[in-house]
C-alpha cells in the first residue's frame, strides 16, 4: 500500500492544470449504457473510481478501451446478465448509478445495495422511489435490488431530499421513458448540468437543468456522441486551498470558475486573492488569513466536498471559525488526525469548532475517506517538519497524481509504494 510523505513549509508558486471531473465523468460512464452506439470521452481523469466504473461497464457487455480518452461500446449489453455485482458495488456506490439507464434501455437489472460509507448512511430510497414512479417493479432480495419495467413511463416526481445520484439516475431512466417527466426538488450540481448536456446532446429532450425542477420528453433512441469532461470544481477548489494556506501564488489552468462561486466567497472573506485571468484562475494567499464561517448546502451553496479542505483552512486562520456539515451526517473523520498534526478543532454533533492559527507538527496519519485525505494533504503542506499519510488509495479515487501536481508548485512532497498499513 502507498503513503505519501510531506516536509511543509514551502511557499507554492507557479501552475496547475485542473484535469476532468470524477463526479461528472461516472455517471456519463453510465449514459453510454443508453445506447448501441459508441461514446467517446475526453479529458477523462485518470483515477481508480473510473477504473472500477469501466470494469463495471465490461462486466455489463460493453467494450471499453482507453483512459484519457476513453472509448465505450455498448453494442454487446443485454447478451449477459445485467447485474452491477457486490464486489464493486461495495468499492464505489456510484456504481449504482447504472440502474436507470439499464432499467430504461433492457427493461431489467439487479444492483447490489451499496451498503454503509464512511461518510454517512447514504441510502438509495430516492433513486428506488423515483424509478417506481416512472412504472419499475421493484424487488430487494438478498442484499441485492431487482427492477423490471416493460417500458418506463413518464410522471411527476418530487425528491423528498436533494440527491445528486438519485437526480441522474432517474433523469437517465426517464430520458427513454413513453411520455414526459416532470421533476420537482432536483440537484442543480454543476455535475447534474453536465449529464444533462450530455444526454441531450445524444438525442434527449432535457429541460431545466441547473433549476430545481426538470421536464424530460422521452424519445425512443440515443445515439453516440463525442464529448469531453469538464473541468474538476474540487480539485480545482483543493488546490485553492493549498495556494491560500501556503502563502502562495498558483495559477489554476481550466479551473471551472462558474462552478465555484461559493468556494471563491469564502477564500475572499478568509484573506486569500482569488484572480480571473484567462488561462485560469490565479489564488494568492495572504500573510495572515481571517476566520470563516460556512455552512455545507447542495448546490448552488457551499459543496460538502470542500468541507474537509476548508476546515484545514480555518485552523490555519486568526480566530474562531464554525463549520457546519448538513449533507452528511458522519463528515469529520479527518478532525481527530487533524488534531494529531496539532489543530484546535471541537466538534458537537454536526458542528466543528476550530481556533487557530494551528502550530502544526508532522506525524502519522491515516486516511478514511476521499476529502478527509486530501486535507491531511494540505495540513501536511504547512506542518512543521514530516507528515506521512497512509491508506492514500483513498486520494488516488479522486485525486491524479496529486503529489506530481503539488511538486510542481514548490511542494515537497513524495508518494512510497508498498508502504506498511
Ligand atoms: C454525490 O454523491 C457525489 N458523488 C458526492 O461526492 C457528493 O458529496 C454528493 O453528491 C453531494 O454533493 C458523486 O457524484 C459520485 P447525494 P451522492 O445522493 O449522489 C441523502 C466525493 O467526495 N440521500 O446527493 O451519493 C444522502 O444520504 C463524493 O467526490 C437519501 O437520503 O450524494 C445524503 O445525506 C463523496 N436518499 C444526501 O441525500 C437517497 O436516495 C445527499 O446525497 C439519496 C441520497
Amino acid at each position: 500500500m502507498d503513503k505519501i510523505v510531506i516536509h511543509g513549509g514551502q511557499r507554492l508558486r507557479g501552475e496547475i492544470r485542473i484535469l476532468g471531473a470524477k463526479n461528472a465523468a461516472l455517471p456519463i460512464q453510465c449514459a453510454a449504457l443508453l445506447t448501441a452506439g459508441t461514446t467517446t470521452l475526453r479529458h477523462v481523469p485518470r483515477l481508480s473510481d473510473v477504473k472500477t466504473m469501466s470494469e463495471l461497464l465490461a462486466g455489463l457487455g460493453c467494450v471499453v478501451t482507453g483512459d484519457r480518452t476513453l472509448v465505450i461500446d455498448a453494442a454487446g449489453v443485454g447478451a449477459g446478465p445485467l447485474e452491477a455485482p457486490y464486489e464493486l458495488v461495495k468499492t464505489m456506490r456510484a456504481s449504482v448509478t447504472v440502474m436507470g439507464p439499464l432499467l430504461a434501455r433492457y427493461g431489467r437489472c439487479r444492483v447490489s445495495l451499496p451498503g454503509g460509507c464512511a461518510i454517512g448512511a447514504r441510502p438509495i430510497d430516492q433513486h428506488l422511489r423515483g424509478l417506481e414512479a416512472l412504472g419499475a417493479k421493484i424487488k430487494l432480495a438478498h442484499g441485492y435490488v431487482e427492477l423490471k419495467a416493460k417500458r418506463l413511463r413518464g410522471a411527476s416526481f418530487t425528491f423528498d431530499v436533494i440527491t445528486v445520484g438519485g437526480t441522474q439516475n432517474v433523469m437517465m431512466a426517464a430520458a427513454l421513458a413513453k411520455g414526459t417527466t416532470r421533476l420537482e426538488n432536483v440537484a442543480r450540481e454543476p455535475e447534474v448540468q453536465e449529464l444533462a448536456l450530455v444526454l441531450n446532446k445524444m438525442g434527449a429532450k432535457i429541460h431545466g437543468a441547473g433549476t430545481s425542477a426538470m421536464e424530460i420528453e422521452g424519445v425512443d433512441v440515443l445515439h453516440g456522441i463525442d464529448h469531453a469532461i469538464l473541468p474538476d470544481r474540487i480539485e480545482a477548489g483543493t488546490f485553492m486551498v493549498a495556494a491560500a494556506i501556503c502563502g502562495g501564488d498558483v495559477l489554476l489552468e481550466h479551473a471551472p470558475v462558474d462552478h465555484l462561486h461559493a468556494v471563491i466567497a469564502k477564500l475572499e472573506e478568509a484573506g486569500a486573492r482569488c484572480i480571473v485571468e484567462p488561462r485560469g484562475l490565479r489564488v494568492q494567499g495572504p500573510e495572515a488569513l481571517r476566520p470563516i464561517d460556512i455552512v455545507t448546502r447542495a448546490h448552488p451553496g457551499f459543496p460538502t466536498d470542500m468541507q474537509a479542505q476548508m476546515m484545514v483552512l480555518a485552523t490555519c486562520a486568526h480566530g474562531q471559525s464554525i463549520l457546519t456539515e448538513t449533507i452528511f451526517e458522519n463528515r469529520f473523520m479527518h478532525v481527530p488526525e487533524l488534531v494529531r498534526l496539532g489543530a484546535d478543532i471541537h466538534v458537537n454533533g454536526n458542528v466543528a469548532i476550530i481556533k487557530g492559527p494551528a502550530k502544526y507538527s508532522g506525524t502519522t496519519v491515516m486516511a478514511t475517506d476521499l476529502r478527509a485525505s486530501a486535507s491531511l494533504v494540505l495540513a501536511g503542506l504547512v506542518a512543521e517538519g514530516k507528515t506521512e499519510i497512509r491508506r492514500v488509495y483513498h486520494l488516488d479515487r479522486g485525486y491524479e497524481t496529486i503529489e506530481k501536481r503539488l511538486r510542481q508548485v514548490g511542494a515537497k512532497i513524495r508518494r512510497f509504494h508498498g508502504a506498511p498499513n
